[in-house]
């Protein structure tokens, strides 16, 4: 059949449509942003393929006995992707124990946004690397002490006994 110059243009990756579209539905209204003064938990990480950085808290509450995510939130220092992934992470957490969460993968933490396309994996890994530096799997957290103005004021002058550690590349090279 001719395609007629009306016609809208296949999408080069097969539903990348569908997930720039959802992407957009998130940063339209991105949940969670921000530093929680009173967290629990911090960690920060710093993608070696793309040089963009995320920091998360979480603050914890007892219920019914166990202690779980009663917030999270986070910031971005990078792209809308990764700020996505991570208002989706943030709600995705509420509730979960430290156990939980820490068995929360990246395509797992994507929640509704659904796969990631193959060049935006590294996007959702910042977030579970944030995720996993916070909940003290592999690396230093701190509680949020200082607060810091903007992300990368943040960055510029680590507060308390934050590490900065890059993700390993997992792309096959
Ligand atoms: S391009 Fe760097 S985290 Fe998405």
């Amino acid at each position: 059949m001719r395609r007629l110059a009306t016609d809208p243009l296949p999408a080069i990756v097969p539903g990348m449509d569908d997930f720039e579209s959802k992407v957009r539905e998130a940063l339209a209204n991105p949940k969670n942003q921000g530093e929680l003064t009173d967290a629990d938990a911090v960690g920060t990480v710093g993608s070696p393929d793309c040089g963009d950085m995320l920091r998360m808290w979480l603050k914890f509450t007892e219920k019914d006995g166990k202690r779980v995510i009663d917030r999270a939130s986070f910031q971005a220092f990078g792209c809308q992707t990764a700020i996505a992934v991570a208002s989706m992470a943030t709600e995705l957490l509420k509730g979960k124990t430290a156990e939980e969460a820490g068995k929360l993968s990246a395509s797992d933490l994507t929640g509704e946004l659904g796969p990631l396309p193959p060049m935006k994996i590294h996007c959702g890994q910042l977030v579970e690397g944030a995720l996993r530096s916070a909940l003290g799997q592999g690396t230093e957290t701190a509680p949020a002490v200082d607060s810091a103005p903007t992300l990368s004021a943040g960055f510029a002058k680590p507060a308390g006994k934050i590490r900065i550690v890059p993700l390993e590349d997992s792309q096959p090279s």
